[in-house]
C-alpha cells in the first residue's frame, strides 16, 4: 500500500517534529485519555508513533491496535514503541477508508491530527463508528491554524501561515478543522459529542514551550511548506522568509505565541 502525498510529507524532519509536538503537549492533550485494563483501542493514523507512546503509557493494560496507511511510518512507530518498552500495542498497515476489522471490534477509537488531511472527514468518522461497539467512544484531536496568533504580529507572518492553510486546502484537507469537530462528530452520528479547546500559550517564562511548541512544532511546520508555497506562487520568497523571521522574533523575550487545539469525544 502506498501512502498518498500529504502536506507535511514523511521526512525524518517531519517525524522529529511530530515527536516534539506529542512530547511537548502530552499533558495538555493526553492527561484525560485513560483506557481501562483490557479495553480494545484502535489508534487510527498513528504515523511514526509519536502519540502512540503516550497512549500506551497512560493505559498500559489496554490492548491498542495502531494503524497507518504508510508502511514506513508503521515500521518507525513499531520501533519507537518497542524502544519505549511498551508491549501492549499491535501495529498494522491499513487504510481507514477500508478498515480490516469487523463491526464492533473496538471499545474506543483514538485519532489525532488525521482528519485535517482528509477530503471526507465525516465519512471517515462514520467508518470508525462502524468498528466501535455500541456504547464505545471516539476521541479526536485536531488543531486549527486560524487559532494561531503571536506578539509582535506582522502581516508577513500571517501571510506565511496562510500559505500552509491554502496548500493543505488544495490537497483536499482543512487545517481549520478544529472549530468543526463538534458538527463533524454530530453529523457522523456520535451521541453526547463534547469538545474542549486546549490552548497553548507561550512566553519567555516557559522556555520548554518556546522550544518544543513555538519553534519545533509550529514554526517548523510552516517552514516545511516553503518550497511548495514558492512553486505554487502563493507568496514571494522575501515575504515568506520575513514571515518566518517575524515568527521567530515572537519566540524571543518580549514575544508571545498562542494556538488552540481541540479535543472532541463522542459515543456510539
Ligand atoms: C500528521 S500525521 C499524524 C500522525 C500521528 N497521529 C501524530 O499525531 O503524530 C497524519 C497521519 O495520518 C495518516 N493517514 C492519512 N490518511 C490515512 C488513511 N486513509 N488511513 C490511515 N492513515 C492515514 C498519514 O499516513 C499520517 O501518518
Amino acid at each position: 500500500m502506498t501512502a498518498p502525498p500529504y502536506v507535511h510529507g514523511y521526512s525524518t524532519r517531519e517525524a522529529a517534529r511530530l515527536a516534539n509536538q506529542a512530547n511537548t503537549l502530552s499533558g495538555l492533550l493526553h492527561h484525560d485519555t485513560l483506557y481501562p485494563p483490557g479495553a480494545r483501542v484502535l489508534e487510527c493514523g498513528c504515523g511514526t508513533g509519536a502519540q502512540t507512546v503516550h497512549l500506551a503509557a497512560n493505559s498500559p493494560q489496554a490492548r491498542i491496535v495502531s494503524i497507518d496507511l504508510s508502511p514506513a511510518s508503521v515500521e518507525q512507530a513499531k520501533a519507537r514503541v518497542r524502544a519505549a518498552g511498551y508491549g501492549n500495542v499491535a501495529f498494522q498497515v491499513a487504510d481507514l477508508f477500508n478498515l480490516p476489522f469487523d463491526e464492533g471490534s473496538f471499545d474506543h477509537v483514538f485519532i489525532c491530527f488525521v482528519l485535517e488531511h482528509l477530503p471526507a472527514p465525516v465519512e471517515a468518522l462514520r467508518l470508525l463508528k462502524r468498528v466501535l461497539r455500541p456504547g464505545g467512544s471516539i476521541t479526536v484531536i485536531e488543531g486549527d491554524h486560524g487559532s494561531w496568533y503571536c506578539h509582535p504580529q506582522t502581516l508577513e507572518a500571517s501571510r506565511t501561515v496562510q500559505c500552509l492553510v491554502e496548500i493543505q486546502a488544495r490537497l483536499g484537507g482543512n487545517s481549520l478543522i478544529g472549530r468543526r469537530l463538534y458538527p463533524l462528530l454530530a453529523e457522523a452520528g456520535f451521541r453526547r459529542a463534547c469538545v474542549s479547546p486546549r490552548m497553548v500559550y507561550v512566553d519567555a517564562s516557559r522556555p520548554e514551550l518556546v522550544e518544543g511548541f513555538s519553534k519545533n512544532t509550529f514554526i517548523a511546520m510552516v517552514e516545511g511548506v516553503r518550497q511548495q508555497a514558492l512553486s505554487l506562487g502563493l507568496i514571494g520568497e522575501q515575504v515568506f522568509d520575513k514571515g518566518i523571521a517575524d515568527m521567530y522574533r515572537a519566540t524571543a523575550p518580549g514575544g508571545t505565541f498562542c494556538y488552540t487545539f481541540f479535543k472532541g469525544m463522542g459515543t456510539k
